[in-house]
């Protein structure tokens, strides 16, 4: 086992955060994996580094999964299923189906991030998520070594949800995940309002439903490559039908989603603007000025700092709007 010390974690975080892990591993195959757990059952797995803030120095064994492949299973007329290894760049993959004329995860074009983290989170955008083209995924289980396989139900996928997040947090490493996808028939979603317009006198397809979710991503969000971040920051809040009937005499612009007759879906996005927080800067944290649901680090902010930020941001729409907005990213 080739471990490393006191190694920055600022390459490996999208938020850009410099933490020291004091110590660090990579590993390039299950079976390392399975050796270094054999050895040490308290670590900290690191896949792309999305979704994540980084406020204190790591003293767990960081662990950096690097599988990478992916194995096409073709026998069915309509579907095909693709198993790609943890380690493999979302996008990449994503880019990669689609230039083989596979289709289902256009919509999801993008997201940074890597392929085994993705189901964490049931990761999703314009009116699609994950569980809508997933089909199994293996997962080795922390105490004991061993390898499980997880099917769509396992998996309890919920709005930014799953059993990842819950009852297994911290007991699973994703080491990959199978789609299944369409080779005829695509089924397109277009659905989304931007999307519908980018598409206005363009033939759809899947190719041009992935040009469109990368023109409309790249102008509202910011690139991680350049400014630091970890996408929306905020889940979108859900409220009692009580309360928005409320807040819509006082505010008779405020967008909504209707997710049930007693709940009702808020951008978060519009409710940090409301506030004034949109486009403001505290030191080298800030709200980014495009997307008000998206923090961002400038260059040398500290997670402490951008928690701090994210802090005075849930007082504010508490106290204005009697809505708790939740976290998003992890914190740790
Ligand atoms: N809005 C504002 N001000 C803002 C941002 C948004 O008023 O600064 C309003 C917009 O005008 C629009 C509404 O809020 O009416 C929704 O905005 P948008 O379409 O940008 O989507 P969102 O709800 O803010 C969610 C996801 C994004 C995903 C988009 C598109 C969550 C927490 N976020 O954002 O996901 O890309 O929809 O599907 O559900 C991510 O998770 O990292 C992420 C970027």
């Amino acid at each position: 086992m080739n471990i490393q010390h006191n190694i920055s974690l600022k390459p490996y975080n999208t938020f850009g955060i410099d933490v020291l892990a004091e110590r660090f591993i990579e590993v390039n195959s299950i079976k390392e994996l399975k050796e270094v757990l054999a050895r040490e059952k308290d670590i900290f797995l690191l896949g792309g580094g999305s979704n994540m803030l980084l406020t204190k120095p790591m003293s767990k064994l960081v662990v950096h999964l690097n599988l990478i492949g992916i194995i096409v299973n073709d026998t069915d007329p309509n579907f095909v299923f693709v198993t790609a290894e943890a380690g493999e760049n979302w996008h990449d993959f994503v880019l990669w189906c689609i230039s083989q004329n596979y289709g289902g995860l256009e919509n999801l074009s993008l997201i940074p991030g890597n392929v085994g983290t993705s189901p964490i989170q049931n990761i999703g955008a314009y009116g699609v998520e994950i569980k809508d083209i997933f089909y199994q995924l293996e997962a080795i289980e922390i105490e004991t070594g061993l390898s499980k396989i997880f099917s769509l139900e396992a998996c309890k996928f919920g709005y930014r949800n799953s059993v990842f997040k819950n009852e297994f947090k911290d007991k699973f490493i994703i080491v990959n995940v199978s789609f299944k996808l369409t080779k005829l028939n695509h089924k397109l979603n277009t659905s989304y309002g931007d999307i519908t317009a980018y598409l206005k006198d363009k033939e759809v397809s899947i190719k041009s439903i992935s040009d469109a979710v990368i023109t409309i991503r790249q102008s509202k969000l910011p690139d991680p490559k350049i400014i630091g971040n970890s996408g929306s920051f905020f889940k979108n809040p859900v409220i009692a039908t009580e309360l928005f009937n409320q807040l819509q005499k006082e505010y008779a612009t405020m967008p909504f989603y209707k997710i049930s007759e007693t709940e009702i879906k808020i951008p978060a996005g519009w409710l940090v603007e409301q506030c004034g927080f949109k486009g403001k800067r505290f030191g080298d944290a800030g709200v980014h000025e495009k997307q008000a649901l998206v923090l961002v680090n400038y260059g040398n902010a500290s997670g402490q700092e951008i928690l701090n930020l994210a802090t005075k941001i849930q007082k504010k729409i508490k106290e204005a709007f009697k809505i708790d907005l939740e976290i998003e990213v992890n914190i740790l």
